[in-house]
């Protein structure tokens, strides 16, 4: 039998890019079946000045240790970013906080923080999941096709991003887009929780499955949670919140965009009184 023949470069480019590969983790290959070195002891403390910053889902592999060091436990993760989360008296420390916050490795692969885009003053905010590709290389939440729908959505109830506020669950983009782990999403939690105390919306509206379960710990998925309020505890009051489906489901599955325009109209009649 002829042997075939090997991929060129160009083949296994096209190859990873089908796959899903779009972005390098780190400068060198890394030889992944190579006996590993014994691990280095975990590092304690996780947020600490900053070094500079290097520059639709798939299932989550394990947490990609930051080059140069490793990560720390997810416990300690967690728990200093709850400590350090509640530190920031306003949004602008809060986004600085998190630029030099290094408990996620996420930001280690990520080209730079996703903080938010829109009006701090906004009485409605909305919180997706994760940075895409897109949102990765402008720094800002939803610019890519399903933020284009976004903008469509939030317009036929009159508002655009001057009138709104919006931000995600996690502020940098997994790689490849893959979901994020459950330890990545708890250790960004209390800062998008900082973000909406901060904020202090009116009402909060939160897109898609992730992004509802994280905020609203809710355990049902998205078909039976969406359109029904709920109370938020925002750290210093009560508003109102509902979950409705991601732009991006919505681009996949149009036959619910009927059900998301009953949202829609819910949150603007609220948004009236
Ligand atoms: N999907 C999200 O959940 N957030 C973004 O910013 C973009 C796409």
């Amino acid at each position: 039998m002829i042997p075939e023949p090997l991929p060129d470069v160009r083949q296994l480019l096209a190859f990873y890019l089908e796959a899903g590969v779009d972005c390098a983790l780190a400068d060198e290959p890394i030889n992944r079946l190579v006996e590993p070195e014994a691990a280095p002891a975990p590092a304690a403390a996780v947020a600490r000045p900053a070094a500079a910053s290097p520059a639709g889902r798939l299932p989550a592999p394990a947490i990609i240790p930051p080059r140069g060091e490793p990560p720390p436990p997810p416990e300690a993760a967690i728990a200093s970013a709850r400590e350090a989360a509640l530190t920031a008296p306003t949004l602008e420390a809060l986004r600085e906080l998190l630029e030099n916050f290094d408990g996620c490795a996420l930001k280690q692969t990520a080209t730079r923080l996703v903080f938010a885009d829109g009006n701090p003053q906004a009485r409605i905010m909305l919180v997706g999941e994760a940075p895409g590709r897109d949102e990765d290389i402008e720094g800002l939440p939803f610019v890519g096709r399903s933020g284009k729908l976004l903008d469509r959505m939030i317009g036929a109830i009159g508002l655009d991003r001057s009138k709104v506020y919006i931000a995600n669950v996690i502020p940098w983009r997994p790689p490849g887009n893959r979901t994020p782990t459950p330890q990545e999403t708890q250790i960004c939690l209390p800062f998008i929780r900082r973000q909406i105390e901060l904020v202090d919306p009116d009402v909060l509206v939160t897109l898609g499955n992730p992004s509802t379960q994280a905020i609203l710990g809710t355990t049902e998925g998205i078909m039976r949670s969406r359109g029904k309020w709920r109370d938020y505890d925002t750290g210093k009051r009560t508003i109102r919140a509902i979950a409705t489906f991601h732009p991006a489901y919505l681009l996949r599955s149009p036959s619910y965009k009927r059900l998301s325009w009953q949202d829609l109209r819910a949150i603007a009649k609220v948004m009236a009184v």
